[in-house]
C-alpha cells in the first residue's frame, strides 16, 4: 500500500535547501560566504541581526565594509583572507562596524573552501561578543582595583605602627631638647638645640602626615559647602602655585555640601595644588580646580550602585604621569622629586584623607597630556 505521507524531509527540499534554511534559522552567528576576492555571496539572519544589514545590502559588496576605517587603511581585511586561505584558517577578536556606525566586539573565523585545490570562497562566522567582552573587563578592572586597595591597606597599617612608634620616640626628643633648653645658659648649645628642635617638629610634622595615610587621625568633621570653603582658599593656592602659573577655579553651580575635616580637605588641595605646580615648573602654565557633583560608583566597593560624591578635580597641563607610576604615585615615600623637594607624602595624604571621609581619589594622567586628580567625597545625606 502507498502512502500518502509526507517526510519531513520531502518538505524541506533537497539537502542545499535545508542547509540555507539551517543557516538562515541561526541569529546568534552571522554566517555567510565570500567569493575568492572577498565578495559577499550569501547572507543568515544572524548576519542582519548582529551587524544591522539586510540581505539586499551587502550581497555583492565587499566584506571590507565591516572593518572598521582604520583596519581598511591597513589592508587588513584582504591579509586575513590570505592568512585563512594559506594557514587553513583564520580566527581573531576585534572590533567591527555595525550597519549605524557604533562599533561591536566580534570572535570571527574565516575558513576557504577548496574543490579539488581550486579556492571557491571562504566561510564566514562572526559572533557578536561585546557583553562578554564587557563583562570579562569589567571583573578584571575590579579585580585589579581590589588588589590595590588591599595593597594600600596593608601599607597603610605598616605606616600606622611606624608613625605611632615615631610619634612616641619625637615625644621622648622634644621633651628632653626642652630640659637642656631650660637648664643651659650656653648660647652655642642654645643653638644646637634649636636646629634639634626644628628638625624634631618637622619630623612630627611627617609623622603626622603618616597616620592621615594610615586613617589613624581622628577627623573634625564639619558641614561644609565646598564651594565656599575654596573661595576662601583660592588666594593662598594661588601663592603656592607662583607667578607665572595661574589657578582657575570654577565652582559647581549647586550648593556642595558634606561633612569633612576643613584642615584636611586644604590640605589636600594644597598638596595637589603643589604637585601641578611642582609639575608644570619652570615654563608657565594654568592648573584648573573643577568642583562638582557625580553620580558615579567607588571602583573599590564592592557596592555596584552609584551614589552622588562631590568631586575636586585638579587639573594641569604638566608633562603627565607615566603610565608605570600610575598605582605607586599614592604610596606613602613615593617621589621622583629629588632628595629635598620632595617627601612623596602629598598624595598618600590626599589618598588617606579621601578614604577615611568615605571617598576615592581617581587619577588621569598621560605623559605630555597633563594630569588630573580627582578627589571624590561622599555628599551629605539629606
Ligand atoms: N600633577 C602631577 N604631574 C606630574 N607628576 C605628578 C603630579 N602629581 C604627582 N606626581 C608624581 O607623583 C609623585 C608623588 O607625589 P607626592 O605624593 O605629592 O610626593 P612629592 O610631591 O613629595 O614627590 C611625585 O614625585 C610625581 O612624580
Ligand atoms: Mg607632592
Amino acid at each position: 500500500m502507498r502512502s500518502n505521507a509526507v517526510s519531513p524531509a520531502d518538505e524541506l527540499g533537497d539537502e542545499s535547501r535545508q542547509f540555507a534554511l539551517l543557516l538562515d534559522s541561526v541569529t546568534d552567528y552571522a554566517i555567510y560566504m565570500l567569493d575568492p576576492r572577498g565578495y559577499i555571496r550569501t547572507w543568515n539572519r544572524g548576519g542582519s541581526r548582529i551587524k544591522g544589514y539586510d540581505a539586499a545590502d551587502v550581497i555583492g559588496t565587499h566584506f571590507s565594509r565591516f572593518y572598521t576605517a582604520r583596519d581598511v587603511e591597513q589592508g587588513l581585511p584582504l591579509r586575513n583572507l590570505e592568512t585563512a586561505r594559506q594557514d587553513g584558517r583564520f580566527e581573531a577578536e576585534a572590533w567591527r562596524a555595525r550597519k549605524d556606525g557604533s562599533r561591536f566586539r566580534a570572535s570571527v573565523v574565516i575558513d576557504p573552501i577548496f574543490k579539488d585545490d581550486q579556492l571557491l570562497g571562504y566561510a564566514k562566522v562572526t559572533r557578536d561578543i561585546t557583553e562578554r567582552y564587557k563583562a570579562e573587563r569589567r571583573l578584571q578592572e575590579a579585580q585589579q582595583a581590589l588588589m590595590q586597595a588591599q595593597k594600600m591597606e596593608a601599607i597603610g597599617k605598616l605606616t600606622l605602627g611606624l608613625a605611632h612608634d615615631f610619634n612616641n620616640l619625637l615625644t621622648v626628643v622634644v621633651n628632653s631638647l626642652d630640659l637642656i633648653d631650660a637648664r643651659t645658659r650656653d648660647e652655642g648649645i642654645g643653638r644646637y638645640v634649636l636646629t634639634a628642635m626644628r628638625a624634631a617638629e618637622r619630623g612630627v610634622l611627617l609623622t603626622r602626615q603618616l597616620l592621615t595615610f594610615g586613617s589613624g587621625q581622628t577627623l573634625a568633621l564639619e558641614t561644609t559647602d565646598l564651594n565656599e570653603l575654596l573661595r576662601e582658599n583660592i588666594e593662598l593656592l594661588q601663592r603656592a602655585a607662583g607667578d607665572g602659573i595661574e589657578v582657575r577655579l570654577a565652582l559647581a553651580d549647586e550648593p556642595l555640601v558634606a561633612d569633612i575635616d576643613r584642615a584636611q580637605f586644604e590640605a589636600a588641595v594644597l598638596n595637589l595644588v603643589s604637585n601641578s605646580r611642582d609639575a608644570i615648573l619652570p615654563s608657565p602654565g594654568i592648573i584648573a580646580i573643577n568642583l562638582s557633583c557625580r553620580q558615579t560608583r567607588d571602583p573599590a566597593s564592592s557596592h555596584a550602585g552609584t551614589r552622588p560624591f562631590l568631586t575636586v578635580e585638579v587639573v594641569d597641563d604638566g608633562p603627565g604621569i607615566p603610565a608605570e607610576h600610575h598605582q605607586r604615585v599614592f604610596e606613602p615615600f613615593f617621589t621622583t622629586k629629588e632628595v629635598g623637594q620632595g617627601s612623596g607624602l602629598g598624595l598618600s595624604q590626599v589618598f588617606g584623607f579621601a578614604s577615611q571621609s568615605g571617598g576615592f581619589v581617581h587619577l588621569r594622567s598621560e605623559p605630555g597630556q597633563g594630569t588630573a586628580v580627582t578627589i571624590h567625597l561622599p555628599a551629605r545625606e539629606h
